[in-house]
C-alpha cells in the first residue's frame, strides 16, 4: 500500500479530532438545551448519549479509517470490495462539503463580529433593537457576509494546502490550546458578574421532570452533530493516526474535551445573560444578538471589560469554527485526490471553489434570495436540515452497522487493542452496542427528526 501522511504525535491527533468536535455547535445550541430541558438532568443524559452511543461509534469511525488508511469513501472500497458499503463513504463526502459550505457562512459571521468587537463597534448601542437592526441588516447584505464566507473559506483551505502534520496538525496544537484559555477566562470573568448565581442555577438545576422522551432523543442528535459522527470526518483524521494510538482512549478524550467545551460555553453565557435580565435564546441570534448585548450591559461600568470580553469571545468562536471547517475541508479533498486521482492542491481547490460558490447561495438566502424555498425552507436552512437531520443519522447508524455486523470481528479487535496489546474489558458491549443499541437508538432520532414521532 502506498506510503501515507501520519500525525506527528498522539496529542496532535487528539486535539485535531477535539478540534473538529468542538465548533459551533457546542457554543449554541447546548448551552441552550441544557438550561431548557432540566439542566443537570440534561447534561446527565447527554453524557450516557455521549458515552453509550457517541464513544462507541466514534471508536468504529476511527477504526474503519485507520485499518483501511484511506478517504471516507475508499476506506469502504478497502474494506468491503465490490459491496453498496462505499456509498455510505460518498454520502459523508457530500453531507461534509454541504455541511462546510453553509457553516462557513456563520463562520464567516463570527469574524465580522471579530472585527466589530475589536473596533469597540458595539459600544455604542444599548438596546437590544439596535443589536437586532445591526444583524438583520448584516446578515441579509449582498456582499460583506460572502466576503467574510470568503476569507473564512481561503483561511480552511490554506491550512489543508499545508498539509496533515504542518496544516491540520499543527494549527489545532496551536488553537486549540488558544480555545482553553479563552474558554476559561471568559466563564471566570462571566461568574464574577453580579447575580450570576442565578444563571448557573438555570444551567445546572436538575429537574427530571423535563426530560421527555423527545428530549432525550434531542440529545442525541446534538452529541452526534457536536461529536463530528455519521459523515467519515473522524474515520479521515483516523487515516492519519499511528500504530500507536489508543483509539477508545482517543475517543475518550475528544469526549471528554468536547463536553467540557459545552459545558463551560454554558457557564460563560448563563451568569452573564441572568445577571442583565436577558433570556437566552438558541440558534444564530444568540450569538449575534442576544450576547453582544448582554456583554455590554454586563461589563457596561467598565468599558475596557466589555470591550475584552466581547473580542475575547468572538476569537474564540472564530476559532471553534476554524478547527471545525478544516476538518470537513479535509475529508472532501482526501476523497478528491485519493479517489479521483486529482493533486492534492488541485483537490483542495474544487473543494474551496465548490463551498464558496454554494455557500453564496447559502449567504444570500438571509438576503435577496430570502423567498427561494425548497421543501419549504430557505437555501441555507435547507442544507442544515438535509444534512444533520437526515444525513449525519443515517450516516452514523450504517457505520455501527457496517462495523458491528459485516466487518471481520478480527480486524475490529486488532484496530481497537492495537493488535491484542491493549486490554479491552468492554470489548463484548461495544460489539453489542454498535449491532443493537447504537442503530436502535440512532433510528429513534432519525424518526424523530422527521417528524414521524
Ligand atoms: N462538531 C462540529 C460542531 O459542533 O460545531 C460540527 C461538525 C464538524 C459536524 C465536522 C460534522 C463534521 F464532520
Amino acid at each position: 500500500m502506498k506510503e501515507r501522511v501520519n500525525f506527528g504525535s498522539k496529542i496532535g491527533a487528539i486535539l485535531a479530532a477535539a478540534g473538529s468536535a468542538v465548533g459551533l455547535g457546542n457554543i449554541w445550541r447546548f448551552p441552550y438545551e441544557t438550561g431548557n430541558h432540566g439542566g443537570a438532568a440534561f447534561i446527565f443524559i447527554y453524557l450516557i448519549c455521549i458515552f453509550l452511543i457517541g464513544l462507541p461509534i466514534m471508536i468504529a469511525e476511527f477504526s474503519i479509517g485507520r485499518h483501511s488508511r484511506a478517504n471516507t469513501a475508499g476506506a469502504y472500497k478497502v474494506l468491503a470490495p465490490g459491496t453498496p458499503w462505499k456509498y455510505v463513504g460518498y454520502m459523508g463526502v457530500l453531507a461534509g462539503f454541504l455541511i462546510l459550505s453553509f457553516y462557513s457562512v456563520v463562520a464567516g459571521w463570527t469574524l465580522e463580529y471579530t472585527l466589530q468587537a475589536l473596533s469597540n463597534g458595539f459600544s455604542g448601542m444599548t438596546q437590544s433593537k439596535e443589536f437586532t437592526l445591526f444583524f438583520a441588516s448584516f446578515s441579509s447584505s449582498t456582499f460583506r457576509p460572502i466576503l467574510w464566507m470568503f476569507c473564512f473559506l481561503i483561511m480552511t483551505h490554506i491550512i489543508i494546502e499545508m498539509g496533515v502534520k504542518k496544516g491540520i496538525e499543527k494549527s489545532a496544537k496551536i488553537m486549540m490550546p488558544a480555545l482553553f484559555l479563552l474558554i476559561v477566562i471568559l466563564a471566570v470573568c462571566s461568574l464574577t458578574l453580579p447575580g450570576a448565581g442565578n444563571g448557573l442555577e438555570f444551567l445546572f438545576k436538575p429537574d427530571f421532570s423535563k426530560v421527555t422522551p423527545k428530549v432525550f432523543m434531542g440529545a442525541m442528535g446534538q452529541a452526534f452533530f457536536s461529536l463530528s459522527l455519521g459523515l467519515g470526518c473522524l474515520s479521515t483524521y483516523a487515516s492519519y493516526f499511528g500504530k500507536e494510538a489508543n483509539l477508545s482512549r482517543t475517543a475518550i478524550s475528544v469526549g471528554i474535551i468536547d463536553t467540557f467545551v459545552a459545558i463551560i460555553a454554558g457557564i460563560i453565557i448563563f451568569p452573564a445573560a441572568f445577571s442583565v435580565g436577558i433570556s437566552p435564546d438558541a440558534g444564530p441570534s444568540l450569538l449575534f444578538i442576544t450576547l453582544p448585548n448582554v456583554f455590554q450591559l454586563a461589563f457596561g461600568d467598565i468599558p475596557l471589560l466589555a470591550y475584552l470580553f466581547s473580542l475575547m469571545f468572538y476569537i474564540l468562536l472564530a476559532l471553534a469554527a476554524f478547527t471545525s471547517t478544516i476538518s470537513m475541508h479535509e475529508v472532501v479533498t482526501a476523497f478528491i485526490h485519493e479517489e479521483w486521482k486529482f493533486s492534492r492542491r488541485k483537490a483542495a481547490w474544487m473543494v474551496t471553489v465548490g463551498c464558496i460558490v454554494l455557500g453564496i447561495c447559502s449567504s444570500l438566502s438571509f438576503g435577496p434570495w430570502s423567498d427561494f424555498h425548497l421543501f419549504g425552507l430557505n437555501i441555507f436552512d435547507f442544507l442544515d436540515s438535509l444534512t444533520s437531520k437526515i444525513m449525519l443519522p443515517l450516516g452514523g447508524m450504517l457505520i455501527s452497522i457496517f462495523t458491528g455486523w459485516y466487518l471481520d470481528r478480527r480486524i475490529v479487535w486488532n484496530e481497537i487493542s492495537n493488535e491484542s496489546k491493549l486490554k479491552v474489558p468492554l470489548f463484548k458491549a461495544y460489539i453489542f452496542i454498535l449491532k443493537y443499541i447504537a442503530p436502535i437508538a440512532i433510528s429513534l432520532i432519525f424518526i424523530k427528526e422527521l417528524g414521524i414521532l
